[in-house]
């Protein structure tokens, strides 16, 4: 930036620098509103389109449960899964970034949630305890998980006999009939891969809902959901 002041004179540099920092302000924003259903101010509206009681249903999340919120971001779905579960139940909030689990914790102590524990996972590895969960849940982050047959043998290990992997997703309509890796690019992902990866893994399917309404309400976005059992 030195070297530009004396070649262009000084309004050309000023409305240069100007330029520059809108763009960077619109990037900004951009990038907030991309990430806004996960954040604290947008959950009173998730709540609106996201039926999370039914997930949990469909799921057998029941009061003294055990169970482990797998890409748990700033902690939506633990908050929900902490209720739910009560002061006999346990939650494991698993995220490979440590700056969410941190804002996740602070979410949990102002609604005076003291049943929630953070884990510092490995892209690989959530690091769960072995034999102890009931149900494990992973919404909108399966399709970010590369090493994801490593990590669905990881879950398998750390369930009780019998016990559960829910799996939910966002199907983008014109991502639809393309490969596995493209529609991983697209943040995206159709059932059809999911099923053939949790029956390699040892799971059965137990429960299959095609369409759990609209991710934050757009048409093109329709929510799929797996149970599968150990
Ligand atoms: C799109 S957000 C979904 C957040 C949350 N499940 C929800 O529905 O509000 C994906 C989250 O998964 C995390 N993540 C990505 N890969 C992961 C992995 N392999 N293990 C654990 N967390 C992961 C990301 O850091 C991010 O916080």
């Amino acid at each position: 930036m030195k070297t530009l002041r004396p070649l262009v004179g000084p309004s050309l540099y000023l409305i240069f620098m100007r330029t520059r920092i809108k763009y960077l302000l619109l990037l900004l924003l951009a990038s907030g509103i991309s990430q806004a259903q996960y954040k604290e101010p947008d959950w009173d509206y998730r709540d609106q389109w996201m039926d999370v009681d039914r997930i949990f249903r469909m799921g057998g999340i029941t009061p003294g449960d055990t169970v482990a919120d797998i890409g748990c971001h700033e902690g939506y779905l633990s908050m929900h899964l902490a209720q739910t579960v009560g002061k006999l139940g346990q939650v494991y909030s698993v995220d490979v970034r440590e700056d969410r689990l941190k804002k996740l914790l602070e979410h949990a102590r102002i609604r005076k949630l003291t049943n929630i524990q953070t884990i510092l996972g490995d892209y690989d590895n959530p690091h769960l305890p072995q034999g102890q969960l009931d149900v494990v849940l992973i919404v909108d982050t399966y399709h970010e998980i590369g090493s994801y047959m490593t990590v669905l043998e990881h879950i398998r290990r750390s369930l009780k006999p019998k016990g559960r992997l829910i799996i939910l997703e966002k199907l983008k309509e014109h991502a639809r009939n393309k490969s596995r890796d493209e529609q991983v690019r697209s943040h995206t992902l159709s059932r059809k891969y999911v099923k053939q990866e949790l029956r390699k893994a040892g799971f059965g399917i137990v429960t299959e809902i095609k369409d759990m309404g609209k991710w934050e309400e757009e048409e093109d976005k329709t929510m799929w959901l797996l149970v599968a059992e150990k």
